[in-house]
């Protein structure tokens, strides 16, 4: 009896694997020099995860007796890891493209917040808005993200602030990982922001101690998986010591830290992260050169957001000084009312115009490194043997035109593959 496959996606002008070792992220120099197959070939098997990769001819002779469910020509094509984004809240309702003309015409992100729009804003619509009506929204943008190229997404909450409407994000959120093809990771930001007639100090009490165990009480149920936790760490949101405490919490009852940190001021974020053992830390727009190095050494990885500080006209992050110093880098969407950009490509094309990043770099940060920042690059973020079957087809024939032909990716995506399904085409 033969042996039998899911996939074969056979004789693509390139095959991107981006690393070949099981790294689990790469810096600079890793980054610089992808692993890319020319005329190659990638079997996918019934389990879902990547049986081989490899020339064209080769993987030919070592399958010609093999069956597969599903054949792929990807003649004039590329293959790619499919695209991981770090960073989207993609729970929410009532969009704020008012705010977007009040920014436009002067008003800065915190002036906005503080007259009691922006997170605030959502979170009046989002507290209102039955569940049901939010998993649609939600399935709706993560449909949009998986067209563009994206297999794995983090989802945050975080427009609610209090404990029923954070607990109900969550269960949006693990309802949509249950049904939808695309990776969901999930996250608790509860302290995205202090909610309205609360001081800090209540905020950060409320969390501690009724928004974590109530939700640590879903989670030991098993009604509920939350994976990661989030602060966001700021002047006039919370300080550094709310952050601490909350982080630590959250630490305490499994979850991986990733956070908000250093965006809009100098806040010793990342030098905190690095202490708690932070997985990742986002914006870090005002990030100092020894946050950097706090950074490099305890290997907590920097989620860049380059549509945030586009948007926000705010001084790019030091990608390059990142990099220099042995910082893992990768990238997010940062998908919010603020910043409306579902798609990875045009995050890695801004990477590389604003943060001076290489594409080859743009890629790594968008897929191995972005798989670390979530935990997940045991398993996701490169095509290697063994690694789920997560691949994105392109019709260009050189890999670099998903991020050279930017805002193109309806033209350029023309198979989306998860765990060897073509789940978009
Ligand atoms: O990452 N900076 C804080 N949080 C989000 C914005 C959320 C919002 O404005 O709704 C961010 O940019
Ligand atoms: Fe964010």
């Amino acid at each position: 009896m033969s042996d039998t496959f899911r996939l074969l996606v056979k004789n693509a002008k390139q095959v991107v694997m981006v690393c070949t070792n099981g790294e689990k992220f790469l810096t600079k120099d890793g980054m610089r020099n992808l692993a890319i197959h020319e005329n190659a070939s990638v079997v996918v098997g019934h389990n879902g995860l990547i049986k081989a990769v490899g020339p064209a001819d080769s993987i030919e002779s070592q399958f010609k007796k093999a069956v597969f469910d599903q054949v792929l020509d990807a003649t004039g094509m590329c293959v790619l890891p499919g695209l991981v984004d770090a960073h989207t809240h993609p729970v929410w309702a009532g969009d704020r493209v008012h705010e977007f003309a009040m920014k436009l015409a002067g008003a800065t992100y915190m002036q906005v917040h503080e007259a009691g729009g922006g997170i605030h804003f959502t979170v009046g619509h989002t507290r209102a808005t039955d569940p049901e009506t939010l998993l649609q929204g939600l399935k709706g943008r993560l449909e949009r993200m998986l067209r563009a190229g994206t297999t794995l997404v983090e989802c945050k909450s975080g427009y609610g602030l209090e404990l029923e409407t954070e607990l109900k994000m969550l269960n949006v959120i693990d309802a949509a990982r249950k049904t939808l093809p695309i990776g969901i990771t999930s996250t608790y930001c509860g302290a995205h922001a202090v909610a309205r007639g609360k001081t800090m100090e209540e905020a950060t009490e409320d969390i501690l101690s009724v928004q974590l165990p109530a939700i640590q009480k879903q989670i030991s149920a098993g009604e509920l998986q939350v994976d990661n936790i989030d602060v966001f760490c700021e002047k006039g949101v919370f300080d550094l010591d709310s952050t601490r405490q909350i982080l630590q919490a959250g630490k305490d009852m499994g979850l991986n830290i990733n956070f908000h940190g250093d965006e809009l001021h100098p806040m010793n974020s990342a030098q905190l992260g690095a202490k708690l053992g932070a997985l990742a830390i986002s914006h870090l727009e005002e990030v100092t050169d020894e946050g950097i190095a706090a950074m490099a050494r305890a290997k907590t990885c920097a989620i860049l957001l380059p549509t945030t500080a586009y948007i926000l006209r705010l001084p790019c992050p030091r990608a390059r000084d990142m990099l220099d110093a042995g910082v893992i880098v990768s990238l997010g969407s940062d998908f919010n009312p603020n910043a409306y950009c579902c798609s990875m490509p045009i995050v890695m094309h801004l990477a590389c115009v604003t943060l001076k990043m290489s594409m080859p770099e743009a890629l790594a940060a968008a897929t191995i490194n972005a798989a670390y920042a979530l935990n997940r690059s045991q398993s996701h973020g490169s095509l290697e043997p063994g690694k789920q079957g997560d691949l994105l087809i392109i019709n260009a024939p050189r890999w670099e035109h998903l991020i050279y032909q930017f805002g193109s990716h309806q033209e350029l995506v023309r198979f989306v593959i998860i765990k060897g399904n073509v789940v978009y085409e």
